[in-house]
């Protein structure tokens, strides 16, 4: 199997060495809970690493997701200007993932994120339809070798409304974001739930986030 790196500092350790090429990774979490930037990371990996990369954004538009990875230390000016990371807006509103398959097969994309995926599921009439339609894209994506982000909305009243038809049980692998960690420095926490074919480290693993991102010990 091959594994990709996460671009997470000390997360691969605890993962097998990184990600299964071509999974799909749903990134769960609250508001400011790290969710895109562990996108943005991933997807600089990617850059790093000579990889085309795609990051679908329904709430932001492109200029801030740039900003967002600038100060971060990511600066992906070059990588757009020569055309391997790609930043597209999609209105939630009339959505269709036919587009960004043809992108990503177009532009040989193998480093995906979509931000996110719970905007999108306040426009479907009912679960099922929802259901079918994450479906329906993930197994689009099967196909092409591209290895997907999928970040979803977790609420903190603990409604499981949105959890219930989100893409979790779809997905390859299901990483949780947590405001709150074991105190010190490593104030937040990070836990893989699941991760197919993987013997993953199952306990909640410290993380913070500073200036140069999300770290993980
Ligand atoms: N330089 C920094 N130092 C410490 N924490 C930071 C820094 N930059 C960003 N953060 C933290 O990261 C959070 C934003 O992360 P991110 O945008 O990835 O969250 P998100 O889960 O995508 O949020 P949303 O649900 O609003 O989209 C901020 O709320 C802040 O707590
Ligand atoms: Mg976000």
């Amino acid at each position: 199997m091959e594994r990709i790196k996460s671009g997470i500092p000390g997360f691969d350790e605890k993962i097998e060495g990184g990600f299964e090429k071509g999974s799909i990774i749903t990134v769960v979490g609250g508001p400011g809970s790290g969710k895109s930037i562990f996108g943005m990371q991933f997807l600089y990996q990617g850059l790093k690493d000579g990889e085309n990369c795609l990051y679908v954004s329904l709430e932001e538009q492109p200029d801030d997701i740039k900003r967002d990875m600038l100060v971060l230390g990511m600066d992906p000016t070059d990588y757009i200007s020569k055309g391997s990371m790609l930043i597209s807006f999609a209105s939630p509103l009339n959505f269709e993932y036919l587009p960004i398959i043809d992108l990503v097969r177009q532009k040989n994309v193998s480093r995906l994120v979509i931000d996110s995926i719970s905007a999108l599921a306040l426009y479907f009439e009912d679960r099922a339809k929802f259901r079918k339609f994450l479906l329906d894209l993930i197994s689009s994506l099967k196909g092409l070798n591209v290895t997907t982000i999928l970040i979803d909305e977790e609420f903190e009243n603990g409604s499981n409304d949105v959890k219930a038809f989100s893409g979790e049980y779809l997905a390859d692998a299901v990483i949780n974001l947590f405001y709150t960690g074991l105190g010190g420095e490593y104030d937040r926490s990070i836990q893989v739930m699941k991760m197919r074919r993987t013997n993953q480290y199952r306990a909640v693993i410290p993380m913070k986030i500073d200036k140069g991102g999300i770290y993980v010990k």
